[in-house]
């Protein structure tokens, strides 16, 4: 964790220091001028920097008899978004630790001169703090030591936020590292991260946490499951030498407790699609498939280091989807845990049917809410593209929680319609249902179906197939497992 302080005057210039500077492109050149001088202004603007967004120019000078790298960083001409103010102090830590400075002095002065909205001082220093931690999380573990890019900053001063900001820093440093054991978990390959490493990661929240927080976890084995009659999920683990794990972990809060939340995730360890095989190129990156499961038991233990209003269950029916000679198969028909019938015509739609035993689990528990994240389809993605998550609910007030509390995380998330229409696809003729639809309207077919399983609950669905794994760098995320969830769930649970 990083020694993080609020001031508002500058802080004495040491070796190793590097000041990093957010320049609006509003008025980039004056502001430049003014805080560094005519000399560093022309450069900047030779070197065509307009205060863009990415856009940074660098430079060094002597400062109180010491060395000093400022770094100006474009943040464009509008007020900044919770996300890009996490982006923005994710990019100063990265840009000292570049020039290997053990102290980010971050200047906010001229940026807040810009407004920061209707975001109150302690979430701006909340998110500024998100921004600084994740920007040292790396997934290097299993790379040669000479390899590494480890991040230099230890100390960061930030500069020109209103005090109260010190006071989301505990927040923002608990979320960050809830995202950063989700990100663990993701990148995780399979061959570690089996449902049975799921259910241990659970277990060692419960050992994290003794004396800190009540929080519990039950497992139920294979027999568990049969005993309750959860043949949809149980399906999907049949082709797997991995015994399949449903965990489910429960934090109660101490104080006021406002209602009872089941966060169901989607841990499938690994998609190899089961015998409706995937081509080699669609199956890399699945191991990912988990990525519901991280986010709600790393929220889950955030939840209870916050201490958190509410009564949380993290609930995950965890199983990998293979091919071996027990294989669940096309044609075949289940009966889940709430007595209906699914006949299979894709064993690569196997999510939905683990998440339909875990759904009908979590509503006998009666909770006030109850919200599934799942990388469910690729569909989601072709709707959405690779940064936004699809929302899916017949509860237009509930909806609007969630959706006001990603925005306030600064995670995005949009949401897609149920049309009843779309439920003629999901007929089967010999049973209840099948589990997959046509090609088209795929991530709506996929939240038409977990809804027959989710029947008298106040209920979201959040399809998290783009979001959970980037390729491509954005905001505070590397290449490679994002956290996607954990910073909203947090914001949700306040
Ligand atoms: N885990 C996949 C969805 C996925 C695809 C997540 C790409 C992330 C990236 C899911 O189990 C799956 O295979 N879905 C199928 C559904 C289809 C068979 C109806 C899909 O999206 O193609
Ligand atoms: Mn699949
Ligand atoms: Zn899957």
């Amino acid at each position: 964790m990083l020694t993080i302080d609020w001031t508002s005057q500058d802080p004495a210039t040491a070796a190793l220091q590097t000041l990093a500077v957010p320049i609006s492109s509003r008025e980039s050149a004056p502001a430049i001028d003014k805080m560094f001088g005519a000399a560093i202004a022309q450069a900047s603007a030779a070197a065509r920097f307009q205060g863009r967004p990415g856009e940074s120019f660098r430079f060094t000078r002597e400062r109180d008899g010491a060395l000093q790298t400022v770094v100006l960083l474009g943040i464009g001409a509008d007020a900044l978004s919770p996300g890009r103010w996490r982006g923005l102090s994710h990019a100063a830590v990265r840009a000292a630790s570049e020039v290997g400075s053990d102290h980010l002095v971050l200047d906010l002065r001229h940026a807040v001169q810009l407004g920061t909205g209707s975001i109150p001082a302690p979430q701006l220093g909340n998110l500024l703090t998100q921004g600084l931690e994740l920007a040292t999380y790396r997934y290097d573990r299993y790379i040669a030591e000479a390899r590494r890019k480890p991040i230099t900053v230890k100390r960061v001063s930030v500069v020109g936020v209103d005090a109260a900001g010190n006071e989301g820093v505990n927040r923002g440093q608990e979320v960050a590292a809830a995202v950063a054991r989700a990100r663990d978990l993701v990148n995780g390959p399979a061959n570690q991260v089996t449902p049975s490493y799921l259910a241990q990661f659970a277990a060692d929240v419960v050992t994290r946490l003794e004396g800190t927080a009540d929080v519990k976890l039950t497992v139920l084995e294979r027999d568990d499951c049969e005993k309750l009659g959860m043949g949809s999920y149980l399906a999907v683990s049949l082709g797997s030498d991995q015994p399949p794990k449903f965990i489910h972990l429960q934090y109660t809060p101490r104080g006021e407790n406002k209602g009872r939340v089941c966060l169901v995730g989607k841990g499938v360890t690994f998609d190899s699609g089961g015998l409706s095989i995937k081509p080699s190129d669609a199956m890399m990156g699945m191991k990912m498939d988990m990525g519901g499961a991280a986010a709600v038991l790393s929220a889950l233990e955030g939840a209870a280091r916050l201490g958190a209003p509410w009564e949380v269950h993290a609930i995950v029916a965890a199983t990998e989807n293979m091919t071996g000679g027990a294989a669940y198969k096309l044609g075949d028909v289940l009966t889940a845990s709430n007595g209906k019938t699914i006949e299979i015509d894709n064993t690569d739609a196997e999510g939905r049917l683990t998440l339909a035993d875990a759904l009908v689990y979590a509503g006998k528990l009666q909770p006030t809410y109850t919200l599934d994240f799942a990388t469910l389809t690729g569909a989601c993605i072709v709707a959405l593209g690779p940064h936004i998550a699809g929302v899916m609910t017949r509860d237009d007030e509930l909806c609007a929680q969630w959706l006001a509390a990603g925005e306030r995380a600064g995670e995005d998330a949009w949401r897609l319609p149920l049309p009843e229409v779309l439920k003629e696809q999901l007929k089967s003729p010999i049973a209840d249902m099948r589990n997959t639809g046509e090609r088209w309207g795929g991530a709506i077919t996929a939240g038409l179906f977990l809804s027959e399983f989710t029947e008298g609950q106040r209920w979201v669905h959040v399809d998290i197939a783009g979001p959970a794994m980037v390729r491509k760098p954005f905001g505070v995320n590397d290449e490679g497992g994002s956290g996607y969830a954990v910073a909203t769930i947090l914001e949700f649970l306040r």
